[in-house]
């Protein structure tokens, strides 16, 4: 019988997998369930992203391994890409490296950084991997609560000292998933500082930096001063560009992380496709008004949902980014409990807060991943079933 290892114990898509199960049953007889769970992007990427990635493909010379750093076109793509979006300058030899999918990256960085007893903060609620990677390396986890009183940002000041003292990483994620929170300028200096008396390196993953709402820019980490001594920061093609299958990502920032990743990657894996490299380059080096497109949905998506609840006297707030609405269950029960009653009668799946951390009990989590005909009738069976 086989027994799988502790390490395993922390690692769960319980609820994911149950509200799946939930979808499944219903479907199974014949309801038709609109499904906001996974946030897993219905959009296809640009044409000429599309072109790139066929004419790769037809050459039959781009099949052999790729080196995990990615091809120095690639590098450079994300280089400029990072200086035309925010400001900031890269070294693409020594403060680039690709990623198939920024999830590569955040599952393996703790390997790098973490020994026995060392501790990571990572935020409840937050995206799954942030714990999953750090579990995987046997790091103890110290969550912080992002939590509505305060913005949803950390309270640095509550970490207690013998944890600070043991704390190899922080982990933070704005634009935020699942709470769609931003994060004001002044933080971003005051985690560097704080990272920096610390010795922690704080990862923060900017998967969805593009998809930004009425004129909202967020800043990099990495554009305030002092940030490449301490900070990396994660990238994903798979929101910006619609490229989730298409598995294309990038880390950018502090040199001696970089390389630490790097090697434990060219142990682990051979790099990504060169085709889908170049449809990455493409992507980066491309027009932007499919990003601009991109985001504009999202933004109709995210008026429906809001004014749709609104109007349904479901308090819920309007976000400035991301692909998802946080909404605080507007019953009395638990969240899973709630989302099971929404799947099964009014046919709408989302996820209950508490599968993304303790500190998300009481919320669910919308994905804005249907078509606005689809997350109208979404609303109207809401409003309905709500009464
Ligand atoms: C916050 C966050 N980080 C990372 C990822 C993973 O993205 P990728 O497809 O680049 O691995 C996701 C995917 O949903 C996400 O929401």
């Amino acid at each position: 019988m086989l027994e799988e290892a502790i390490r395993m114990k922390g690692m769960t898509s319980a609820i994911f997998s149950q509200v799946d199960e939930l979808r499944k049953q219903a479907d199974a007889i014949g309801k038709d369930v609109i499904t906001l769970s996974i946030g897993s992007p219905d959009l296809a990427p640009a044409p000429h992203i599309i072109a790139a990635l066929k004419e790769g493909i037809e050459n039959t010379n781009n099949y052999g391994y790729t080196l995990s750093k990615g091809v120095s076109a690639f590098l450079e793509a994300v280089a400029a890409w990072y200086d035309r979006k925010f400001g900031v300058i890269l070294d693409p030899e020594t403060e680039v490296h690709s990623l198939m999918g920024s999830q590569d990256g955040l599952a393996h960085i703790a390997l790098c950084l973490v020994n026995p007893g060392d501790v990571v903060l990572v935020p409840d609620p937050g995206y799954p991997i942030f714990s999953a990677g750090p579990l995987a390396a046997n790091a103890e986890l110290y969550r912080m609560p992002l939590i509505a009183a305060n913005n949803y940002l950390p309270d640095l000041d509550a970490i207690p000292l013998d944890v600070l003292r043991r704390a190899k990483i922080m982990i933070l994620n704005y634009p935020n998933n699942p709470l769609a929170a931003i994060a004001p300028s002044e933080f971003f200096q005051k985690v560097i500082d704080f990272a920096k008396r610390h010795h922690i390196l704080v990862c923060h993953d900017f998967a969805y930096s593009e998809l930004v709402f009425d004129d909202y820019r967020p800043d990099s980490i990495l554009s305030f001063p002092g940030a490449k001594d301490v900070a990396i920061e994660f990238h994903s093609l798979s929101k910006t560009y619609s490229m989730a299958g298409c598995r294309a990502g990038f880390v950018v920032g502090n040199a001696k992380a970089i390389e630490l990743l790097g090697r434990i990657k060219s142990n682990f894996d051979y790099g990504i496709f060169y085709p889908v490299q170049m449809a990455a380059i493409a992507a980066l080096r491309g027009p932007d008004d499919c990003v601009r497109q991109t985001a504009a949905l999202y933004q109709r998506r995210r008026d429906i949902i809001v004014d749709g609840l609104m109007a349904a006297g479901w308090k819920v707030p309007r976000p400035k980014a991301s692909m998802y609405i946080w909404a605080p269950v507007p019953t009395k029960q638990l969240s899973f409990d709630f989302v099971v009653d929404l799947v099964n009668e009014a046919g709408v799946a989302v996820i209950p807060g508490v599968g993304f951390g303790a500190c998300g009990e009481g919320y669910v989590r919308f994905a804005l991943v249907q078509p606005e005909e689809r997350l109208r009738l979404a609303v109207e069976r809401i409003t309905k079933w709500l009464g």
